[in-house]
């Protein structure tokens, strides 16, 4: 079979670990040439080393608008243009509406809205049409856990993003589309600095929440990311994938 990606450039932010590093693995597997982006260099370069294929890594914040130019600008020396943008990088904190103060709320909605829609408006005068816009937002907005008011809220302004964006940008063969994973095995979960049997309790407590009973696999998430980055996909646009495993429906 011909490689789904043969040829294309691809920017994956958060292509250091869980989600947005299967794909980077998978994208590769697929003949895509990829520009990784995240905060962490070490762990950025540590995954490059691992990825079998054409790879570079390039440091910054999404909530920073110079850091996101640095890594158009890097992109576009390196690559001459790019063909698909997976937005992935993102965090998802917990507070109650009482411990969630200004900062809080603006570094949630400056990482996860306005650093993905700087992020493509920046892109946009590099892609390379037909383009495919990817953008990472949660099947959990659905079916909001507590405490996740913001995150669900930012999730949501990505999902109508991919909507809005999509009506400006499909005639000039840019494709936006969501992926919204349910609860999956990646490192997210250790950011909240919770002692390991408490991390295995959420974990599993959101697996039972699923009609699988399980949690995915990052794998999982990034044959979605794949499908919706290749061809295969040509006539989905402003659309979004729940991929949950059913967490909607118990
Ligand atoms: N795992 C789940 O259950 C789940 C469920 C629904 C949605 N999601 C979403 O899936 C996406 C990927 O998460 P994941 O589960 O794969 O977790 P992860 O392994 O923690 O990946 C998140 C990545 O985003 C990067 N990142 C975070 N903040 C950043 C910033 N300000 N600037 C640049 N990079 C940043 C992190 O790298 P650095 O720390 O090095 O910057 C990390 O590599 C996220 O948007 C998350 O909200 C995950």
């Amino acid at each position: 079979m011909m490689s789904r990606l043969a040829g294309k450039v691809i920017v994956i932010t958060g292509g250091g670990s869980g989600i947005g590093l299967a794909a980077a693995h998978l994208f590769a597997q697929e003949g895509a040439r990829l520009v990784l982006f995240g905060r962490n260099a070490a762990k950025l370069e540590a995954a490059a080393a691992r990825i079998a294929g054409e790879v570079h890594t390039i440091n910054g914040d999404m909530a920073t608008l110079s850091h996101l130019e640095h890594l158009v600008s890097e992109s576009v020396q390196r690559f001459g243009g790019v063909d698909v943008l997976f937005l992935n990088a993102g965090t998802a904190p917990f507070a109650s509406i009482e411990d969630c103060d200004e900062a809080g709320f603006d570094e949630c909605f400056g990482i996860n809205v306005r650093g993905r829609f700087f992020a493509i408006q920046k892109f946009l005068p590099h892609l390379r049409t037909p383009a495919s816009i990817i953008l990472t937002a949660t099947g959990l907005m659905h079916k909001p856990l507590p405490e996740s008011s913001v995150w669900a809220a930012a999730n949501a302004a990505v999902r109508s993003l991919a909507q809005s964006l999509s009506v400006d940008l499909a005639a000039r063969g840019v494709r936006l589309n969501v992926l919204s994973p349910g609860p999956t095995d990646t490192p997210i979960y250790d950011a909240y600095g919770m002692p390991a049997e408490e991390v295995e309790r959420l974990k599993s407590g959101l697996a039972d929440k699923t009609l699988l009973k399980r949690l995915a696999h990052a794998d999982e998430m990034a044959k979605v990311a794949l499908f919706l980055a290749s061809d295969e996909s040509s006539y989905i646009v402003g659309a979004e994938i729940i991929a949950d495993g059913g967490y909607g429906l118990t």
